[in-house]
């Protein structure tokens, strides 16, 4: 099996390429023969050495969270799912928005790093899910236009975002906030809810020190936060991703949403991927071809 993975963390030098064992699949579990692979900013976590040292089989960790392939072996108690079936894994934005945001029909909603791989997915998800207006930020003015083109009502440069959302809002301010950057800006963020806002937490790409909300503050604001993690998720109540999974593909099916495929590379050069995604360069979603 061909793998990208790294012994040691730090910089995308760490990265390399692996030729190791086909894997056998454990009871419930099943083989996928992979064709491509989605490039997720938690993957360049994961290789700095923010989730822990390297501790996969080895003393080797192949980061990795979005496939698409075929299924090639299957284990002992696996039902609904047969050989050489085409299979595809998460995608996580329709979580963030229904279940941790519990976005409602007509809600208004802001969201972070708009241009980027789960920005692309949750500004489609949100419109589908009856979403009133559908605001953005980028962390440059160059993206601007690239993200106004996925529909937003509006993107703004997230420097200095907070006055503009209340401008365009006449001060009244957001529903839901779906926030991966963290620090000051969820902080800004919070303010800018409306009554019963929620701001979903799901990321830390500015890399702030943990910050703590003020429990007075949310109470004094009618104002709440939530998390969302796929991994807690994947360990917990695995179902659920498939369901997210599921619904995901049906509306790409029906033509419903687009995949926001911005770049598509052979996975030797993976660490060129890491590096769009880490210098904050990149736009739209990054895949790895196996083929
Ligand atoms: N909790 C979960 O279950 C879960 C699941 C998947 C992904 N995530 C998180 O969701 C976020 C987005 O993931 P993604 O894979 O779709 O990545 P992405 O948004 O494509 O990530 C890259 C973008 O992040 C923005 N960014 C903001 N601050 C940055 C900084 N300090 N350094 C580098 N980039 C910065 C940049 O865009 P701007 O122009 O907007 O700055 C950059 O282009 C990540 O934080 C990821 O860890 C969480």
């Amino acid at each position: 099996m061909r793998a990208v993975g790294f012994r040691g963390n730090g910089g995308v030098e760490v990265l390399e390429e692996l030729d190791l064992p086909e894997p056998v699949p454990a009871p419930r579990q099943v083989a996928v023969r992979v064709a491509f692979a989605g490039v997720n900013f938690a993957e360049i976590q994961h290789r700095r050495g923010e989730f822990g040292a390297p501790d996969g089989p080895g003393g080797v960790d192949i980061p990795g969270l979005e496939v698409a392939g075929t299924v090639v072996a299957l284990g002992a108690g696996v039902s609904g799912l047969a050989l050489g079936e085409p299979v595809a894994a998460y995608l996580p934005a329709f979580g963030v928005l229904k279940d941790a945001g519990r976005l409602r029909e007509g809600e208004d909603v802001l969201i972070h790093s708009a241009a980027g791989g789960v920005g692309f997915a949750a500004a489609q998800l949100a419109r589908e899910l009856g979403a009133g207006r559908v605001y953005g930020t980028t962390g440059s003015a160059e993206k601007i236009p690239y993200a106004a083109e996925l529909g937003y009502d509006a993107v703004f440069l997230r420097e200095g975002f907070a006055e503009q959302l209340a401008e365009v809002t006449g001060g009244r301010g957001v529903d839901l906030v779906l926030d991966p950057v963290g620090g000051p800006i969820r902080e800004q963020s919070l303010t800018m809810l409306a009554p019963f806002g929620r701001l979903v937490a799901y990321g830390d790409l500015g890399r702030h020190e943990q910050w703590t909300a003020s429990v007075w503050d949310l109470w004094k604001g009618n104002r709440a936060i939530a998390g969302f993690n796929i991994g807690d998720l994947a360990r917990r109540a695995p179902e659920q991703i498939g369901e997210y999974l599921a619904e995901a593909l049906r509306l790409l099916a029906a033509g419903r949403i687009r995949a926001g495929v911005t770049e598509t590379l052979p996975l030797a050069e993976a660490a060129k991927a890491h590096q769009l995604l880490e210098t904050g360069t990149g736009r739209g979603k990054f895949l790895l071809s196996l083929g």
